[in-house]
């Protein structure tokens, strides 16, 4: 397994490009099984995530190719999905497993063939994240769902119907498997207190580009109109938010001046808020932002809750955790999306800083500095917050585990070095994660 080592202290100065959304191109890539005609994704990231779902994609017979070269930027990097026919509807458990996100091909696979047996995702460390939701929103839609050995076995033989569908609460994954099931049904969806994540927006924008009929667009009702057939587009991943909000933390920690490029800041706004409450600079520009600390000065505390979008993102909040362990005074974070996303407090304790965690609430108490030591990450966020951390800490800190990193960030080591950060990979053998 590979590690990250940084050598703590440098400012950051430069230009950071951001990514095409992990969490968009998932849900896109399982688009592509809804039509027979060819989809072509642009500004696609390169993950292990969207390699694990391609190689789901390819057992159930859809063709993917690759296209363009891997500069930092992601533009000409272009991935084309071909589900001329379906030869496979099963999802075996060890393609699912891997990636909690390949359970979105269960609605695709239904409203395209009528069937499906697809693994349960499984927990994982973030929390249970089960799928009653995913079922019940299928279940109304005339799916029978029958749970057998850890798969989920699904029939529509009549075919999906349209249906008026209230989450209990907000679920992305949920609001996304519902829209990607109701656009081939026959009548009209109607999803409420749906997530409006601007991933679900992106997604609902190429179906929209492929045929389907979607009104409420970014907003928490969704009315989809089924139709008979979709076909292909080109369409280009919406730039990631949380790795953009990402480096930005990383700015305003290490100090120094970096320029996100093909980014879109709206998209963080509640995070900009608090980033410029606790003293960062950010600046929008034509096609991103600038994040500015003037490494003289301390950052204040300032607290933060995780909400679903447009609220704080739970995604962010390890990374904004981190900023906060050399912020002047001390910080309350309410963790409400997960119950238990708090495994970097004690990763980063281990580098000096000071939290006490109870349940979903967490203290940091600011230090006046961190020290560098080995840690290890125990999630995606997790692991980035902690080589935020080690940006400044003082000496050396090397993250183990960096396959978590490999999940959500495309050359990140890269993207942060060309800023100054003292930033290595140091390769290991490989072991089964
Ligand atoms: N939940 C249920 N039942 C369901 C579905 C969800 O109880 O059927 C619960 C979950 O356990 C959780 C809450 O509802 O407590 C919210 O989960 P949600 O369904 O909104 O999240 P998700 O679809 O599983 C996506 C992202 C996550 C991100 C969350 C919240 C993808 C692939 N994943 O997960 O991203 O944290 O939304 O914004 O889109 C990451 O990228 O690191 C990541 C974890």
């Amino acid at each position: 397994m590979d590690s990250i080592a940084i050598q703590g202290g440098a400012r950051l100065n430069g230009t950071i490009p951001v990514s095409g959304a992990k969490n968009s191109a998932l849900k896109l890539m399982a688009a592509s099984i809804l039509t027979d005609q060819p989809l072509r994704l642009t500004n696609m990231p390169r993950l292990a995530d969207t390699k694990f779902l391609g190689r789901l994609l390819r057992e159930l017979g859809v063709e993917v190719t690759e296209n363009g070269h891997a500069g930092v930027g992601g533009e000409e990097q272009e991935t084309l999905f071909h589900a001329a026919a379906i030869r496979s509807t099963f999802a075996p458990y060890d393609l699912v497993r891997q990636m909690r996100a390949s359970f979105n091909v269960l609605g695709p696979l239904l409203a395209r063939t009528g069937e499906a047996k697809v693994s349960l995702p499984g927990g994982c460390t973030i929390g249970a994240r089960p799928v009653d939701l995913h079922l019940q929103a299928l279940t109304a839609m005339g799916v029978e769902i029958e749970l057998d050995e850890g798969y989920v076995i699904a029939r529509a033989p009549k075919g999906l119907k349209g249906a008026e569908i209230e989450f209990p609460f907000v679920s992305v994954g949920a609001t996304e498997h519902a829209l990607l099931a109701a656009v081939l049904a026959d009548g009209v969806t109607v999803l409420k207190k749906a997530a409006r994540e601007p991933e679900i927006g992106d997604l609902a924008r190429c179906l929209v580009a492929m045929g389907a009929k979607v009104e409420g667009i970014d907003t928490d009702e969704l009315v989809i109109t089924g139709v008979t057939s979709l076909g292909g587009t080109e369409w280009p991943v919406i730039a990631d938010r949380i790795e953009m909000g990402s480096y930005a933390v990383a700015a305003a920690m290490a100090g120094g001046e970096v320029r996100l490029t093909r980014a879109r800041p709206e998209l963080m706004q509640a995070l900009t808020d608090k980033m410029v409450e606790a003293g960062v600079e950010v600046t929008p520009t034509a096609d991103g932002v600038i994040v500015r600390r003037d490494p003289a000065l301390r950052l204040k505390a300032v607290n933060v809750a995780t909400e679903v979008y447009p609220g704080f993102a739970t995604d962010l909040q390890a990374q904004f955790m981190a900023l906060m362990t050399t912020a002047e005074g001390d910080s309350v974070i309410h963790e409400n999306i997960f119950e238990n996303r708090f495994m970097h407090a004690p990763e980063l304790a281990r580098l000096g800083a000071d939290i006490s965690v109870h349940a979903g609430e967490a203290v940091v108490r600011g230090v006046e500095a961190l020290h560098g030591a080995q840690v290890m990450a125990t999630d995606l966020r997790a692991s980035v917050s902690l080589v935020i951390a080690g940006l400044v800490a003082e000496g050396e800190t090397t993250v183990g585990r960096v396959y978590h990193l490999d999940r959500g960030f495309e050359r990140l080591e890269e993207k942060l070095g060309a800023c100054g950060a003292q930033i290595r990979r140091i390769k290991g053998e490989d072991h089964e994660h």
